[in-house]
């Protein structure tokens, strides 16, 4: 017999969460509760408090977060409220009840200004809501909690929920030309992997808490990410794609935001495929 682990899931209906529900089975000594923001709004410390009342959990995994980087230009509160004021929250429940925290970050606390992969050592300055909402939730965390792990990562797509994959695949599908930014270089990370690497993580019983990166292998810019979409789908010869430096968006967004793995790997020898050879396992959506 082995001890079963319990672990809470927020933001349960989000990308990340049904990625994580989606490889749940695979763990079998784990025993999650799954809350989407209708069972468990984190911007209200009575309900973490009754949900915590109710049930004993080894492990949160905060998946919830305000992740519309260009409505958060627009509603800074309600970015504040989810991504900093909530994980406050969360955090200071998983004092309180002895619980580990895994929380979610991401790669938009850089500044972009860097010209080689971001270590967690590096300082974060954010430039726009979004990573300045994410960097206080990071804040907090490290502040209130000695056992936690923050997990950056970046550019995450998946089957599920709302994602550039999927944007360009529906796109795709109704117009004949695409123009596509070059002016930002990052990760495009398979969802998948990191809900598995998340849950590996809790299943090695590790001390080593801290900060820690996760995004596939490589490089690459949005253009090229588009590109591996349309050949992935059979649709590059038939849809115009073209490349801009000037595409209109509200809010600003690093130039350069990769994530080095180093330390990750180092601590936790897991392994890591590039971002398009983990492409290539997604279903076409
Ligand atoms: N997506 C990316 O490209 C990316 C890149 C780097 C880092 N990240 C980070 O990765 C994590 C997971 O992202 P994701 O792509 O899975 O995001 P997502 O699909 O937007 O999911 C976020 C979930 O949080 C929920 N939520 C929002 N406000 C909440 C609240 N007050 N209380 C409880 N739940 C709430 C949302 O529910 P409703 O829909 O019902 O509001 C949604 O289900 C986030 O921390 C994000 O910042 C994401």
């Amino acid at each position: 017999m082995f001890n079963t682990i319990k672990i809470l899931v927020t933001g349960a209906s989000g990308q990340l969460g049904q990625c994580i529900q989606k490889v749940e089975m695979n763990y079998e000594k784990f025993d999650f509760y799954f809350a989407d923001s209708k069972e468990l709004n984190i911007t209200k410390k009575g309900e973490i408090h009754d949900l915590f009342s109710n049930k004993q959990f080894d492990f949160v995994i905060n998946c919830a977060a305000y992740t519309n980087v260009e409505q958060a230009e627009k509603n800074p509160k309600k970015a504040f409220e989810v991504n900093s004021e909530g994980v406050k929250n969360i955090a200071e429940v998983c004092k309180e009840t002895n619980t580990t925290l895994i929380h979610i970050s991401t790669d938009y606390v850089f500044d972009g200004q860097k010209k080689s992969p971001y270590t967690e050592e590096d300082i974060p300055n954010p430039i726009n809501v979004y990573g300045k909402s994410k960097l206080m939730g990071e804040i907090f965390v490290q502040e209130i909690l000695d056992e936690y792990f923050l997990i950056r990562t970046s550019w995450l797509y998946s089957e599920f929920g709302h994602n550039f994959f999927k944007s360009i695949l529906k796109k795709s599908s109704v117009e004949e030309k695409l123009t596509v930014t070059i002016s930002e270089t990052g990760t495009p990370t398979n969802a998948n992997d990191l809900a598995k690497f998340i849950l590996d993580l809790i299943g090695m019983n590790t001390l080593d808490y801290g900060v820690f990166h996760y995004s596939n292998l490589g490089e690459a810019t949005w253009f090229d990410f588009a590109k591996e979409i349309l050949k992935h789908s059979g649709k590059l010869d038939t849809i115009k794609l073209e490349k801009t430096d000037n595409y209109a968006i509200f809010a600003d967004r690093p130039k350069y935001s990769v994530l080095s793995k180093e330390k990750t790997v180092n601590i936790f020898k897991n392994s890591i495929l590039d971002w398009s050879e983990s492409f290539k396992k997604i279903k076409k959506g």
